[in-house]
């Protein structure tokens, strides 16, 4: 959904500031990091990464990103099922085009929203679907309770999506995928303040921006180590220096997700 992008309120004085900040740091300005095509990226395909599943309405029009954990379980996130119910959306596999019609269509049987869940700036963004078919699709793995170290700063992590590919952009047709790395929390913290909640939330992009997930990216997968380990959650804007990506942090939540995954 479009939703959880953080209130800009002062956000464009914010940003500048921020942005005079970097350039003062790094003392000239060809050390921006030319935005890669997700924005930043290239393109890929659901053969290379089959557990990447499109969430869409009933006319699979794609509005969010879903990781497949089990045959018939779909991680995503929270904030991505505002206002669905299980007869207005649909799980689609296989399928590397938005404008395809190949793959597997499944409708949903269950949603579970994290009852936690409020805002995806408050944290809790999870939510697990339940498949009336099966993916015939290799699924991911994702993180223990225990794997906290996987969120070490300067981890290499992966994003994919059908987002836009800027800001104000319009989504990519084709599935995207780019590589960013871990911000330290404190790092985090610096750049939202209250907002970021550190138990619930890992955040990851470049300290130049360039490279992020962006609007329609939700819901989808952040793997480390090809492992999945977080949810693609909200930013302020996107790719903009200062302020990366924010994730779930699923080992906080992987035991919830276990639950749905075995009931
Ligand atoms: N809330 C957006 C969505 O629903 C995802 C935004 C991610 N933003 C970012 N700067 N990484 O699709």
């Amino acid at each position: 959904m479009f939703g959880p992008t953080r209130v800009r309120k002062t956000a464009a004085v914010v940003t500048s500031a921020a942005a005079a900040a970097a350039t003062v740091l790094l003392g000239a300005p060809s050390a921006a990091a030319a935005p890669q095509p997700i924005v930043g990226g290239t393109t890929t395909t659901t053969t290379t990464y089959p557990f990447v599943m499109q969430i869409t309405d009933a006319s699979q029009n794609q509005f969010c990103g879903g990781t497949l954990v089990s045959a018939t379980k779909v991680v995503t996130a929270a904030h991505c099922m505002a206002g669905e119910s299980t007869s207005s959306v649909r799980v689609v596999g296989g399928r590397t085009y938005l404008n395809g019609t190949n793959g597997t269509v499944s409708k949903v049987s269950k949603i579970w929203v994290n009852p936690d869940y409020t805002d995806a700036t408050n944290g809790d963004d999870v939510a697990v679907l339940t498949l009336s078919t099966a993916m015939p699709y290799t699924k991911a793995s994702y993180v223990s309770s225990a794997d906290t170290s996987v969120y070490a700063a300067g981890a290499t992590a992966r994003i994919l999506g059908w987002g836009t590919t800027s800001e104000n952009g319009s989504s990519s047709n084709q599935l995207r995928t780019a590589t960013v790395p871990i911000v330290a929390d404190a790092s985090c913290k610096s750049s939202y303040g209250s907002d970021f909640v550190q138990t619930d939330m890992v955040c990851a992009g470049y300290s130049t921006g360039g490279t992020d997930t962006c609007q329609g990216d939700s819901g989808g997968p952040l793997l480390i180590g090809g492992v999945l380990a977080g949810i693609t959650s909200w930013g302020e804007g996107c790719a903009e220096a200062g302020y990366p990506g924010v994730y779930t942090r699923l080992t906080t939540f992987s035991n919830l997700v276990t639950a749905q995954i075995t009931s």
